[in-house]
Order: structure tokens, then C-alpha cells, then sequence
């Protein structure tokens, strides 16, 4: 039913009321509330609103000017060149190429039988857009587009990436004044790894901390960060693309858009190596679905792609219309993000044992494919989101990577919807479920018992320095546990030559070599028994100090968690999840039926410490992040050195181990009197006890 103009001004009112806040949130605040599909509804809503009654037409309306704003904090820059937006083609199907080039070729009144406009076609990098100025070769200054007349100072944060060269390449003479203008954007690995340490710091208790939703916002977020030190930590990248304000320039700029590029290139400017010199509305359509093949491929997220006509001659005498250049469009892909519903939760058990929340969602299609199942990663990240079963949530699938869960947009939950809770047993196997102190992950403490984890324990206890067991690789393990032939460790052991045989793919001479090979794995040491058994952090390590310690299995399988504190390599972590391992019934009985099949070792009667390890006694607290060692490497290294690892800051504490952004705990260390150190004072005191 049509509105009534009332009811239009009113609508209209509202929308750009909507669009004015989530604009503030996505550009200022760089903290989103909706996706950028819904965010385009609207803004397409009002659109629609205002080309049907164009009274309603505001000069400050959101679709008539770019929206950005100076944030308190960066001097103002005015652009001497205005930074312009493009035109953006809505079609993600080739005729919006198409259109492009038949409008290209009517405003340059060309006939038909004329030959095909040459274009540049280059990616849409989905980031931020930065001038660089250039003066006598020297990096003098660096803004961000802001509204496009005036940007916002951001030169010390742009000195902070590598790929920006301080001082431009000369081969002859450089131009007076240059201003390159490109986009600060992240790649998605890098912001895959940015999360990751996010959230590490928010399981060590920053409550500061948070996790962007996307590589964009966390390019944005980095690029106007306030304080410089923090921007040079998120790994920033930069491509150049353009030309703004330029001065002294020998011979004039490159007469075409390609050649622009290879002279930014030779100034020592990072160009994309993936652009095209096409022809015709054709070689823009085939640039556009060569690119969106592997898009997903790509290390960085685009939103589509860029065509210009190459010519600079031609782009003047095409020109602007209302600021945006008539020789150059966007051409968009389908979104990465889009929002729906959350129907339920779900607990998934992984190979390692590790329990995933998992969103079931209405079906909806992004990135390319209809998705009906992200995750949610873990409890902390669930909680940190709020997402409850009922809301609208955005969900994100950005190249091959897993869809994710990245917000909530609304909680649209009945009235009383219980918190999401991890289960107390695990959904596959009915383990206790458990998480270690300070660790973010639940995990099923089934192991081998477990079935999501059978193939993952099966391969790994028949492995070459585990039990060894010749002609049992992925391929049988596969068909044994999905034919239902083995479902246990020893069951491994029962295995009969008919039953082998009648495995498809399995020749009679393999069937006899996997149980020679089972047969002749039966005589074994104890390290590599209980190795091969796949306990959390035992590796081989600490498998063999374990037996060095213990000598026989059944020592071991006595000893409380104090006597395995006292092993080598063996922290409270690590003695409280193995003792846990050895009291589950289950556990155990896997234990006595692989004794029973014949397993065996010779047992001595374990050998005392020679003497304490020289950090016996001394509590360290690891936080932050370390230039070289990963905190479970650190932690290994005071471990082997005799020393435990904590997970909070006490009095007890006798040495906080601070690597860069370390937060709560390096004050409550410096309050209580606790010695710091960086990595190198930690390296120097293990080298140092070494050689006492
Ligand atoms: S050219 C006058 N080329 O997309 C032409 N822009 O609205 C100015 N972008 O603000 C833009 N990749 O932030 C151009 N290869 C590319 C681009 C690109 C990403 C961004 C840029 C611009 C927006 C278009």
C-alpha cells in the first residue's frame, strides 16, 4: 500500500536517523552494529524513499554526501585534490560491466562500429583510503579520506608500515610535490592471528580487550588509533592505486592509469600485481569472474573490483558528475557478511577433543554459498558477543575460511532465553569436560575413548615414534573406524585376516603386513606406551621422563598429583589433566585390555632425581606477548628448568615474565614487589642457571 506523504517524511526521517548512527558506528567508532548488507538496505530504502517523493531530499541527507568526520585527536588535513568516492555498480553479475562500458562509450559519443575503450581493471581492497604526500621524494604527510575535503592527520600511524617507503626510489628526477593515494588494508591471516592474541589477552583477564569483526574495521581501527605504539602492533598494509595533487613532475604524469601504476612501482610504492589492461564492456566482464573464481584465494578480502578507462586524455574529457568520476566505477561481489537468525547452539567435539559452540542459522547465502552452520569459537567469545538463540546475528565466510559468527545485530529473543553453558560431559563419548586454568578452550578429556577423537588417536598411537605400527596410515584408519571394525585401541589388536580382507582396497599381502606389523609393535618401551596413549601434554618428552621417573606403568598409575609434580617437565597443568586422564574408568580399562593383548615393556624401578632442577620451588607468571617464544614455549623452558608457571599474579609469585601490551597482571606484579622480566632477561636467567 502506497504511503502517505506524511508517512513518507516520516519514514525517511527515521531511516536517516538509522543510517546517521550505524554511519558513526562503521566510520567513526569503527565498531560496527550491522553488516554491510544491512547497512546498504537501508541506505537503498532511503534511496528509493527520496527518488519517489523528491521533496524529502536533504542536503544532509546520507545519500547525498560522503559520510566520515574528524575524530577528536587527529589534526584536520585538507585535501588539496578532494578525494573522490566512485560509482558503485549494485549488479554482482557481469551486465554491470556492461552498463559501465555502454556508458563509457555514449558520453564519448562513440559510435558503434568505434573501437573498444581500453580500461584498467584493477581489485576493490577493502580497506581504508589513505593520500600519501610526497614531497622532493620525502614522506611528508599521510591523511585519511574524512568527508573528502578534509582528512584527518594520520602521518605518524602511516610511518609505522613497513610496505609506506619514508623516501621515494629515484631513476632520475622526482617530482616537487606527489600525492599517492591507495588503502591501508589487513590481511586476513594477519587479522586471523591479531584475533587470536585478542583473545588470549582477554582470557588473561583485559577487560580493555576486544576482537574485530573484520579485517576492514581492524585496518580502521588501527590506522586512527590515537597512540601510535599501539598502531604499529596490528600488522597494516598498503597499496597504491592513484594520483591526487602533484607538482614538478618532469614530462608530466604517465599518460594512462597501467602506466601510473608502473611509476608508482618504480618509486618503490606497493602495487597490486593483479590488475589488467582489458578492452571493451567483454574484458571487464571476464576480469570480473576470473577475479571472483578466487577471490577466496586471495590473502586480503575485496569487495569487488575497480574498471577505469585507461587513458588519461579520455578520463578528463570524460570528467565528474556530482564528485564522482565518470570513467571509473566499483564493480561489487556478493557480501561476505550477512545477517539471520540464530536458532540454536550446538556443541561440536573436534579431532583434538576440543569443544566448539556451533550456531545453527537459518540458511542464508554469503560468500558464494548457503551457510546454515558457523561458529562461535569458544565460551569467551560467545559470552563477549552476547548472542543468544533467537537473535539476529551477522555471520561472515570470507574466502575458504569456516563461517563465522561476528555480532549480534538485535536481540530478538523471547522473553527468557537461558545463558548458553558448556556441557559437564562431552556430547560424543560423555567424558568430563574440562578447561584448563587460564586456557580459553573446553576439551573433552575422553582422548582415545572418545569418537570424534578415535581416527585422530588411532593414527597417532600407531605412529613411528609412538607404538610403530607398520601399514596402518590414514587410509585404514578411515575404513576400520567407519566400517565399525575398530572403535578402541585394542580393539586394534583383535583385528583377524578375514576381517582385513574384506576391507575394500586391501590386498591380501597389506592384510598380512598390518598384523605382522601389530604383532611386532607389541614389544615396546614404557615412554613410548604412554606416549602413544595421546595424553594431553605428554608429548614425547615427557613421556620419557615420565618412565625414566616411574619406571613401571603401575608406579605411575599410583602416583598422586604431588609425586607427579615432582617429575622433570611436569607442571601443575600437566600433572592435574594426567591425573585426571588415569582416574577416568574408561581410561583405564583401555590401559589394562592393551597389557592384555600382549603389550609389553621392560620396567626397572625408576630412577630418583639426581637432584633438584635449579628453578625447583620458584613460580613464574607469563602475560603479554613475547618477541620470539610462544607462552607454551616459555612455559617449557621454565618447566625443563625445574620452575612452575602459574596463572595469576600472588604474592607466591616470584617472577612475571612481560612480554609487550601486558596489562592487569604487570601492575598487580609491579604492587606486590614481583620481579619483571622481558624474554631476554627470562633467556639470560636459564642461561645463566645452565652454567652455574
Ligand atoms: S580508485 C577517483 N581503486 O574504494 C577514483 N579505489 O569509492 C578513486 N578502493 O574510496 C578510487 N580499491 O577506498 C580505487 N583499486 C582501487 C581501489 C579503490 C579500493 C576504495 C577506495 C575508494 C573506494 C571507492
Amino acid at each position: 500500500m502506497a504511503m502517505t506523504p506524511a508517512e513518507a517524511a516520516e519514514r525517511a526521517a527515521q531511516l536517516r536517523a538509522l543510517l546517521q548512527h550505524h554511519a558513526h558506528r562503521y566510520y567513526v567508532l569503527d565498531d560496527p552494529q550491522v553488516s554491510d548488507a544491512e547497512y546498504d538496505c537501508l541506505f537503498q530504502a532511503l534511496q528509493a524513499l527520496e527518488d519517489e517523493y523528491p521533496a524529502l531530499q536533504t542536503p544532509d541527507s546520507p545519500t547525498q554526501r560522503i559520510i566520515g568526520q574528524v575524530l577528536d585527536g587527529f589534526a584536520p588535513v585538507r585535501h588539496t585534490v578532494p578525494m573522490l568516492s566512485i560509482r558503485t555498480e549494485t549488479d554482482t553479475d557481469p551486465s554491470g560491466a556492461w552498463a559501465f562500458d555502454a556508458r563509457v562509450r555514449r558520453e564519448l559519443s562513440l559510435a558503434p562500429s568505434d573501437p573498444p575503450v581500453i580500461y584498467t581493471a584493477e581489485l576493490k581492497f577493502d580497506g581504508l583510503a589513505i593520500n600519501l604526500r610526497y614531497e622532493n621524494g620525502v614522506l611528508v604527510q599521510a591523511a585519511t579520506r574524512g568527508d573528502g575535503e578534509t582528512g584527518e592527520n594520520v602521518t605518524q600511524n602511516m610511518r609505522t608500515i613497513k610496505e609506506i617507503p619514508g623516501q621515494l626510489r629515484t631513476r632520475g628526477a622526482l617530482p616537487a610535490v606527489l600525492e599517492v593515494r591507495g588503502e591501508v588494508y589487513m590481511r586476513r591471516d594477519d587479522f586471523d592471528a591479531l584475533n587470536e592474541r585478542q583473545r588470549q589477552r582477554m582470557a588473561d583477564g583485559d577487560r580493555t580487550g576486544k576482537t574485530f569483526v573484520n579485517p576492514r574495521n581492524a585496518a580502521a581501527g588501527a590506522v586512527r588509533q590515537l597512540d601510535p605504539r599501539i598502531a604499529a602492533l596490528r600488522p597494516l598494509r598498503f597499496f597504491a592505486y592513484g594520483l591526487g595533487d602533484f607538482d614538478g613532475w618532469a614530462g608530466g604524469p604517465p599518460p594512462s592509469q597501467s602506466a601510473l601504476l608502473e611509476a608508482l612501482g618504480a618509486f618503490g610504492l606497493p602495487v597490486n600485481a593483479d590488475h589488467a589492461v582489458v578492452s571493451g564492456g567483454s574484458g571487464l566482464a571476464d576480469f570480473h569472474a576470473a577475479v571472483q573464481a578466487r577471490r577466496g584465494q586471495l590473502p586480503f578480502d575485496i569487495d569487488g573490483v575497480v574498471y577505469k578507462v585507461d587513458d588519461r586524455a579520455l578520463q578528463q574529457r570524460l570528467g565528474f558528475v556530482s564528485r564522482e568520476p565518470r570513467w571509473a566505477v566499483a564493480h561489487k561481489y556478493p557480501a561476505q557478511e550477512q545477517i539471520t537468525g540464530l536458532r540454536a547452539i550446538e556443541v561440536q567435539v573436534g579431532r583434538t577433543g576440543k569443544l566448539t559452540p556451533v550456531a545453527k542459522l537459518e540458511p542464508v547465502f554469503v560468500g558464494g554459498t548457503t551457510v546454515s552452520n558457523a561458529t562461535l569459537h569458544n565460551l569467551f567469545e560467545l559470552r563477549r558477543k552476547r548472542v543468544r538463540i533467537g537473535d539476529r546475528v551477522v555471520v561472515r565466510r570470507a574466502g575458504d575460511v569456516i563461517p563465522e559468527v561476528v555480532g549480534r545485530v538485535e536481540a530478538l529473543r523471547p522473553a527468557y532465553v537461558p545463558n548458553f553453558r558448556m556441557p559437564r560431559s562431552c556430547p560424543v563419548c560423555g567424558s568430563q569436560v574440562l578447561r584448563e586454568p587460564g586456557g580459553i578452550d573446553h576439551r573433552c578429556t575422553g582422548g582415545l575413548y572418545c569418537g570424534a577423537q578415535r581416527k585422530q588417536a588411532l593414527l597417532h598411537f600407531a605412529g613411528r615414534r609412538a607404538m610403530n605400527i607398520d601399514g596402518l596410515g590414514e587410509k585404514i584408519v578411515d575404513q576400520l573406524v567407519d566400517g565399525g571394525l575398530v572403535a578402541t585401541l585394542p580393539a586394534l589388536y583383535q583385528l583377524s585376516l578375514e576381517q582385513l580382507r574384506a576391507l575394500g582396497r586391501m590386498g591380501d599381502k597389506s592384510a598380512r603386513n598390518l598384523l605382522t606389523g601389530l604383532q611386532t609393535s607389541k614389544q615396546t618401551t614404557l615412554a613410548r606406551f604412554l606416549f602413544a596413549l595421546g595424553m594431553r601434554h605428554v608429548g614425547e618428552s615427557t613421556a620419557k621422563d615420565l618412565a625414566a621417573h616411574f619406571g613401571s606403568l603401575d608406579r605411575l598409575l599410583a602416583a598422586s598429583e604431588e609425586q607427579l609434580l615432582a617429575v622433570r617437565d611436569v607442571g601443575p597443568v600437566v600433572a592435574h589433566t594426567l591425573r585426571l586422564f588415569l582416574d577416568q574408568p574408561h581410561n583405564r580399562d583401555v590401559i589394562d585390555q592393551l597389557r592384555a593383548a600382549g603389550i609389553t615393556w621392560a620396567e626397572h624401578d625408576g630412577v630418583a632425581q639426581a637432584e633438584p632442577l635449579p628453578l625447583a620451588g620458584q613460580t613464574f607468571v607469563l602475560t603479554g606477548t613475547l618477541p620470539t617464544l610462544t607462552r607454551d614455549e616459555a612455559r617449557a623452558l621454565i618447566e625443563a628448568a625445574g620452575g612452575k608457571v602459574a596463572g595469576a599474579v600472588s604474592k607466591k609469585t616470584n617472577w612475571l615474565v612481560a612480554g609487550d601490551d601486558a596489562g592487569s597482571k604487570r601492575e598487580k606484579a609491579d604492587a606486590l614487589g614481583v620481579a619483571v622480566l622481558d624474554e631476554a632477561g627470562l633467556q639470560q636467567l636459564l642461561s645463566d642457571i645452565a652454567s652455574a
